[in-house]
């Protein structure tokens, strides 16, 4: 244990002295380039942008900016617009840069109006993913060095959900780390716009259409690095784009409810990777019974691990943009019905399935980024 932390400390700072010299001149070229242009900012535009507009910056900020693991940026008098616009572009260390397509100078200034709207805070908060006792040095790195497991939790399961979308390789990942804003648009291009998004894309009710990940740099976060990361998080096993659909379908004559299930692997057209062996289960609330079912490979109800009934189809294979249709015809109407998916091939090691449920029975499966 006291080896992997001191790994750790020692890594985070390797990178810090590296790279230290160079960005203090770096730092101080942008300023000079950017004295007298500074956009006059917007505390409360600035507030939107942090809360709602579609970044992420608090995931390693917190949720005020009261730090956690980035610095506090709140109450801050010396952050001036240059300095952050300076460390928005061209990062000191361990944060990705942000282009100016992603976040704009105007939008820069207005979250400095904001911060320094704010007091200071009287502590950072936790780190939103904190470093596991045992962790391997792959993700060692990803939580507690680089930190795209702030924003990607302890697994990175939207990294991997990729890899399942595209069988995406070394060079892929890559790419996606290095020209992230340019590679993620590419990849969502390509994909089928009438299949449900599994990576995250952008949204947000005030917020813009922006890409929320920053680009990082090889200088700083070098190739040998990003391969552990990368490694480990190969090893944990490609995450399938499966998805399901629960709906209502309309009453019957003779009572009951009957519901629709479609279960759709939204991966790229022969690109992406087939699931064999899926196994679709919709719990059944109490008292509740199956009165029919439809569709291939219905196998009846059985008892889950937690004692519950479930209603079971089996499904031999998934290719990319393949879709099953199920329905599910119950004694008496069920709001709250939600499912969960799960697969044989390719197997894997970490969050091994999907779920899903009515529109309005509560949270939907794993969680963004
Ligand atoms: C992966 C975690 C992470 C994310 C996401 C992140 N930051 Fe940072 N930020 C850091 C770290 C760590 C530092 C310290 C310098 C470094 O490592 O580059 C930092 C430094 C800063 C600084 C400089 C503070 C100073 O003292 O000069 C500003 C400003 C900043 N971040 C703003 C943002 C904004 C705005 C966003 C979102 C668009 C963002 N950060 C997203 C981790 C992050
Ligand atoms: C600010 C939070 C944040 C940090 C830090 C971050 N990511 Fe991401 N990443 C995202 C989000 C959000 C997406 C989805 C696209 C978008 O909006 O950028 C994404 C997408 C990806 C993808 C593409 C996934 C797909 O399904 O196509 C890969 C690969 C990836 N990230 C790897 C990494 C790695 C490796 C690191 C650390 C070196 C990292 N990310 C750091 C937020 C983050």
């Amino acid at each position: 244990m006291r080896m992997r932390t001191m790994f750790v400390a020692v890594v985070a700072l390797t990178l810090v002295t590296a790279y230290g010299i160079t960005t203090r001149v770096r730092r101080g070229a942008v300023r000079l380039a950017t004295t007298g242009t500074a956009p006059t900012g917007n505390a409360e535009a600035g507030k939107g942008h942090w809360v709602v507009g579609n970044t992420s910056c608090r995931n390693c900020h917190g949720a005020d900016g009261e730090g956690a693991f980035g610095p506090a940026l709140a109450g801050r008098i010396d952050l001036t617009y240059e300095r952050f616009r300076a460390q928005m572009r061209s990062p000191a260390e361990r944060m990705p840069a942000y282009v100016e397509s992603e976040l704009t100078g105007q939008e820069i200034a207005d979250l400095v109006a904001y911060f320094s709207s704010l007091s200071p805070p009287v502590k950072p908060a936790p780190w939103r993913v904190e470093l596991p006792k045992d962790a391997p040095r792959g993700q060692q790195l990803a939580v507690a060095v680089i930190g795209c497991a702030q924003c990607h939790g302890l697994t990175l399961s939207t990294p991997r959900h990729g890899m399942f979308e595209v069988n995406g390789d070394w060079n892929w990942f890559k790419r996606m780390v290095y020209d992230h804003t340019t590679a993620q648009r590419e990849q969502w291009n390509q994909l089928d716009p009438a299949l449900p998004r599994v990576t995250p894309a952008p949204a947000g009710p005030a917020g813009r259409n922006r890409i929320r990940m920053g680009n990082y740099s090889p200088q700083r976060l070098p190739e040998s690095t990003l391969k552990e990361i990368y490694d480990w998080a190969r090893d944990l096993g490609p995450l399938a784009t499966l998805t399901g659909r629960l709906a209502a379908a309309p009453a019957a004559a003779s009572g009951g409810a009957t519901y629709t299930i479609t279960v759709i692997n939204a991966a790229m057209k022969n690109k992406g990777l087939t699931a064999e062996d899926v196994t679709v289960a919709v719990g059944l609330p109490d008292n509740v019974r199956v009165v029919n079912a439809t569709g291939g490979g219905y196998g009846g109800t059985q008892r889950n691990g937690e004692g519950n009934t479930v209603a079971v189809w089996r499904v031999r294979r998934l290719a990319p943009t393949d879709q099953q249709t199920f329905t599910l015809t119950l004694s008496s109407a069920a709001p709250t019905l939600r499912g969960t998916i799960r697969w044989e091939k390719p197997a894997v090691k970490a969050d091994d399935g999907v779920t899903f449920a009515l529109p309005g029975a509560g949270r939907r499966g794993r969680g963004a980024a």
